[in-house]
């Protein structure tokens, strides 16, 4: 996630976008630049935090009456000087801020180089401007060179262009990555998000899909790109507050992150490709593999253990990092998978050199580009989420487990666990997933407020799964935990009877995460159990599961996805069940006491 900005303008361009660009910081904070116009284009840019570059740089100061700014999270290239947006075309005369991911980038910048051009960052946006300059020298107008551009990529993206040679226009594009148009009085604005445009308009126009608008000081025109149809759209006028704003118009960032998890699984599906590719070499010529994580993104690793054994036969160990030094050994032929959504955990960094001390091969899966853990590994990967505010990690969660089942998919394709076909329609279904986690958020929201409702008075919570469903039962503990301050504990099904059935009372509640798949039906006798001790059960299940409906007081159902990918749906109605009760308790979801978003400490 990034955010863009745009100006066209009788006033001076510059200090507006920054002020524009400080309102969407939070999506994005490793890097920032401004291209604005005067006779030529100007552009400043910088790795680093916004003030820090207008401090250093002044971006403000530059001269024009049209311009474009970015801050960046990086996903391709690590946040530096040249990575920074704006990306010029090689005549100067080009300047491109790009939120989203270009897929074919590789492809497209091979081709581009062969034709002479030369690119000068590490980025997958940089073949934009030099893509639409490549139509200008054809003669095609900027538009038109716009659309015949962005009729090359393949991925996501939002783009705001601006044209040396028509410095009373901006062009802006939409493909699933947001774009909003604010209109002034004599004045147009380009934003990723309302915030930005708050400070000089409430009136705005969201772009829709594949939807291109050209902007002047006086105008805006919007085109469907695939139909060539113009779009008439009045702009709407917006009641937010800049704080409301700011978290999208939901109170609280977990509440915005939970709910944005297809937008952030979608991108990190789009993003893996060739690096996911890297990473099943990677971890094929091992022979003993470790996942390693802490918290959230160890459950992620135990997700990863289990996605392996069962769809390509691999066997991992799924370690806690902070227990790994004291319980694994490993030599070169020992491979890490480090997974840590900050890059910056300590005890994460701590696993991760010792095994290197002892010859070891380290990869990892990390959501911030350049962290420490990129400097300790061999392979690096990244889920691509954008940046993740609140201290509760909610869609690093699911987008780790969704580059997990990517990987676990080429590796059981690699194994001959798959076939060709089993492979293809998982991966298929893999890939429609975000639309089943939309449908299955939308139907708990209102569900898990009502149960929470009603459990804000418990002291203790438990969660049983198995399978599948157990690391997710964990996650789900984890969450209520840390947000709502009620005592939650997970349990394999079949560990009940070894110990925690004797806490089992009257009423206690219970959730049983019933995936689907063989160790169901002895999950329902689990259910059984409790149930005969009087346990109050509430069930996550596949939406017409009549088995599980038999065995449980309350049905949380979540549409179908088999069982492979049962915990990107699974987890999300207990992620909102712990922010209703964090809501209902009058606590801060987003500001959980003691507990800090990146633990640097061991
Ligand atoms: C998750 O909600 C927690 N805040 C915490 O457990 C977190 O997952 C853990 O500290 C690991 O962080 P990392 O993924 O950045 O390494």
């Amino acid at each position: 996630m990034c955010g863009i900005i745009g100006y066209v303008g009788t006033r001076r361009a510059a200090p507006l976008l920054l002020e524009g660009l400080r309102r969407l910081e939070y999506r994005g904070y490793d890097s920032a630049g401004m291209a604005t116009l005067e006779g030529k284009l100007w552009v400043r840019k910088d790795a680093g935090k916004l003030e820090e570059i207008e401090r250093k740089l002044g971006l403000s100061s530059l001269p024009g009456r049209t311009g474009i700014g970015h801050v960046r999270w990086a996903t391709h290239g690590s946040p530096s000087r040249r990575n920074a947006h704006p990306h010029l075309d090689d005549s100067g005369e080009v300047a491109v801020v790009h939120n989203g991911i270009i897929e074919n980038y590789l492809e497209l910048r091979r081709v581009l180089e062969r034709k002479g051009h030369r690119f000068v960052s590490e980025t997958d946006t940089e073949v934009i401007p030099h893509l639409i300059s490549h139509f200008l020298r054809r003669g095609e107008g900027l538009e038109r060179s716009v659309e015949r551009a962005v009729g090359e990529l393949k991925g996501s993206l939002a783009v705001a262009v601006l044209y040396a040679r028509e410095p009373e226009k901006l062009v802006g594009v939409r493909r699933s990555s947001p774009l909003l148009v604010g209109k002034g009085n004599g004045e147009s604005f380009l934003a990723s998000d309302i915030p930005a445009l708050l400070p000089f308009t409430r009136r705005v126009v969201p772009l829709q899909e594949e939807e291109m608008v050209v902007l002047t000081p006086s105008s805006f025109s919007l085109r469907h790109l695939p139909s060539g149809r113009a779009v008439a759209r009045k702009p709407m006028e917006v009641k937010w507050t800049a704080e409301m704003a700011e978290k999208g118009g939901y109170p609280h960032f977990t509440l915005k992150e939970i709910l944005e998890q297809p937008w952030a699984v979608g991108e990190t599906l789009r993003g893996a490709g060739e690096e996911a590719e890297k990473l099943s070499r990677f971890l094929l010529r091992a022979e003993h593999l470790y996942f390693v994580g802490c918290g959230t993104s160890y459950h992620a690793a135990v997700v990863g253990k289990y996605l392996l054994a069962k769809l390509a036969g691999l066997q991992v160990e799924a370690v806690v990092a902070s227990e790994f030094s004291e319980s694994c050994g490993g030599d070169g032929r020992t491979a890490v998978l480090a997974i840590t959504q900050s890059g910056e955990t300590a005890d994460v960094l701590r696993a991760v050199r010792h095994l290197r001390s002892l010859g070891g091969r380290v990869a990892c899966l990390t959501n911030v580009v350049g962290s420490s853990v990129t400097r300790e590994s061999q392979l690096v990967c990244y889920i691509r989420a954008g940046p993740e505010v609140s201290v509760v990690a909610t869609k690093t969660f699911t987008s780790q487990v969704a580059y997990l089942l990517l990987l676990s998919l080429r590796l059981g394709e690699e194994s001959g666990r798959l076939d060709r076909t089993e492979k293809k329609e998982l991966l298929s279904s893999l890939l429609a997933s975000p639309g089943l986690m939309e449908r299955a958020l939308r139907s708990s929201l209102t569900r898990t407020k009502a149960l929470a409702r009603k459990m804000l008075e418990e002291e203790h919570l438990y969660l049983v799964g198995r399978g599948l469903g157990y690391p997710v039962a964990m996650e789900g503990a984890l969450k209520v935990k840390e947000i709502s301050y009620l005592h939650a504990e997970a349990l394999a099904g079949g560990e009940l009877k070894h110990g925690t059935l004797a806490l089992l009372e009257k009423g206690t509640p219970v959730i049983a995460v019933a995936v689907p798949g063989e160790s169901k039906g002895r999950l329902m006798s689990n259910l059984e159990e409790m149930r005969a001790r009087g346990a109050r059960m509430i069930a996550v299940a596949e939406e017409r599961d009549r088995e599980v409906r038999e065995h449980a007081d309350l049905l949380l159902p979540v549409p179908r996805t088999g069982e492979f990918l049962s915990p990107l749906t699974f987890i999300l109605p207990l992620q909102l069940l712990a922010y209703h009760l964090s809501v209902g308790r009058k606590l801060d979801p987003d500001r959980p006491r003691s507990l800090a978003k990146s633990v640097t400490v061991e």
